[in-house]
């Protein structure tokens, strides 16, 4: 099915580095006729990038394709053929078994080989079914066409994998074997990519990786680490704001630490997930780090840069988890403090060590711990936010906001910032002064004294674009 005027719908499960790769599939089949829609049944094409990181994910996606061969046939009622490819993780992971259970699949393909859709796509119009999960010996970010100017500018904030994989192993983690060894793009092919994004109005550009910060890149027989790379991006015209994630603890190189105390364009927003605060649990977990370990390095971290808000994840129920295991990850997070973070019952991933551990924690008691993490992660969040009321912040409005003649931006700390501001402004960063904060967002105004300032600022920005 290729030709011209052909709509492709992809419906993106799972972390930020999904959302990258559907943009970088997107661009990838444009060439062959695909022009994006928002309404699945406009499309000719389907793509679900799914995530295989937890159970829920991978069960998401078999409702979805039940829910498609539906619409497949009603489609097919008025004489329109629609094509279904599975890509991401789980395609990586169960790649056989989605062939064999869900005949409505006409292509599978995996995270490494997805620049292979445009013949992946000529293959199937003959009615063959495909499945493309190999780890090639290429780079995939060498076969994609480059990044395309009108996609790169649909936001000022994008994403951009610099790092793949990951040889870290924590016993519970698909990503190894989903996402393959841990690799680095080289310097050079990062940096290009990040000309093309702030030349297309991109402000803010943050960094991904599995293991972001394990990031080593080769630039003519040297090694970059990802402190010498946001030192090299943070001098591109244009790029305004550079984040990072997802970092692992062992990783964070005093050089990288550095960046945050000596760089104003490295914001001060740190993912760094410590998973469980018991060192029995770490150490059956492979994760390589002591909770000792974890504290010192935040102290570290915090004296480089004072207002570092720190976000994490952490898994409750990991096989052997006791309650004085679970009271030792409530302790680090009342001694940490966090902006945000993201928790987890630990799932049986199979193919992964823990997945055949003995003494599995039952389903209540991972319920039961969860919901008590969350009360305290959510009443630091509040805190976090509720902290910021009568500050003035930077924000990069990205979009409209809901109401009309609002904006909706992001704060240095990634909070959600709405505030009444003019089209223009849409891009542009504004100082904004927080007049009050929710659970998850925070409302300010634009001081028309200030205004000033910003209009100032805004032709600055405008006239490096
Ligand atoms: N069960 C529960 N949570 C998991 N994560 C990864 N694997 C599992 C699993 N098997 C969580 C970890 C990781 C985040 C991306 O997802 O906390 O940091
Ligand atoms: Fe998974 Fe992260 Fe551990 Fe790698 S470091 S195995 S991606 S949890």
């Amino acid at each position: 099915m290729t030709g011209s005027d052909k709509k492709v719908f992809i419906k993106t499960y799972g972390c930020q580095m999904n959302v990258y790769d559907s943009s970088r599939m997107a661009e990838a089949i444009a060439p062959a006729g695909f022009a994006e829609t928002s309404t699945m049944a406009d499309a000719d094409l389907i793509i679900l990038n799914t995530c295989h990181i937890r159970e829920k994910a991978a069960e998401k996606v078999y409702s979805e394709l039940g829910r498609l061969r539906v619409l497949q046939s009603e489609r097919a009622k008025d004489g329109k053929q629609t094509m279904i490819a599975v890509a991401g993780c789980v395609a990586q992971a169960e790649g056989a078994e989605i062939m064999a259970r869900a005949s409505v699949v006409d292509i599978v393909v995996g995270p490494q080989s997805y620049h292979r859709l445009p013949h992946l796509l000529t293959e199937a119009a003959s009615g063959k079914r495909l499945l493309e999960t190999d780890f090639p010996e290429n780079d995939k970010f060498d076969a994609l066409p480059e990044r395309h100017k009108a996609m790169a500018s649909r936001s000022p904030s994008a994403f951009l994998t610099v790092q793949e994989g990951c040889d870290k192993f924590c016993t519970f983690c698909v990503v190894p074997y989903t996402r393959g060894a841990e690799y680095s793009r080289p310097p050079t092919k990062i940096l290009s990519e990040a000309m093309r994004l702030a030349s297309a109005g991109v402000r803010e550009i943050t960094l991904l990786g599995q293991n972001v910060n394990a990031y080593h890149g080769d630039e003519g027989g040297r090694v970059w680490s990802l402190a010498r790379l946001l030192q090299a991006l943070a001098e591109i015209e244009g790029v305004e704001r550079l984040r990072y994630t997802t970092s692992h603890p062992a990783d964070m190189a005093d050089d990288l630490i550095e960046a945050h105390r000596d760089m104003p364009k490295l914001m001060p927003y740190l993912h760094l997930p410590f998973q469980s605060g018991s060192d029995r649990i770490l150490s059956s977990m492979n994760r390589k780090h002591t909770g000792a370990d974890y504290l010192r390095l935040v102290e570290k971290i915090r004296n480089a840069r004072a207002d570092m808000a720190l976000s994490t994840d952490i898994i409750v129920g990991f096989p052997g988890e006791t309650d004085e295991d679970f009271d030792a990850t409530l302790r680090m997070v009342r001694e940490v403090k966090y902006a945000q973070a993201y928790s987890f019952k630990y799932s049986q991933r199979p193919g992964t060590p823990a997945a055949d551990m003995g003494a599995q924690v039952p389903e209540p008691v991972k319920a039961e711990r969860l919901a008590e993490l969350q009360t305290l992660l959510l009443e630091q969040q509040m805190e976090f936010n509720a902290a910021c009321a009568g500050k003035r912040m930077s924000v990069l409005f990205e979009r409209e906001g809901r109401n009309p003649g609002q904006l909706t931006g992001r704060s240095p700390f990634l909070q959600a910032v709405h505030a009444k501001a003019d089209i223009s402004m849409l891009g542009q960063i504004v100082d904004v002064d927080i007049i009050s904060a929710g659970r998850n967002s925070l409302e300010g105004v634009i001081n028309p004294w200030r205004q000033h300032d910003s209009d100032k600022k805004q032709n600055y920005t405008m006239s490096m674009a």
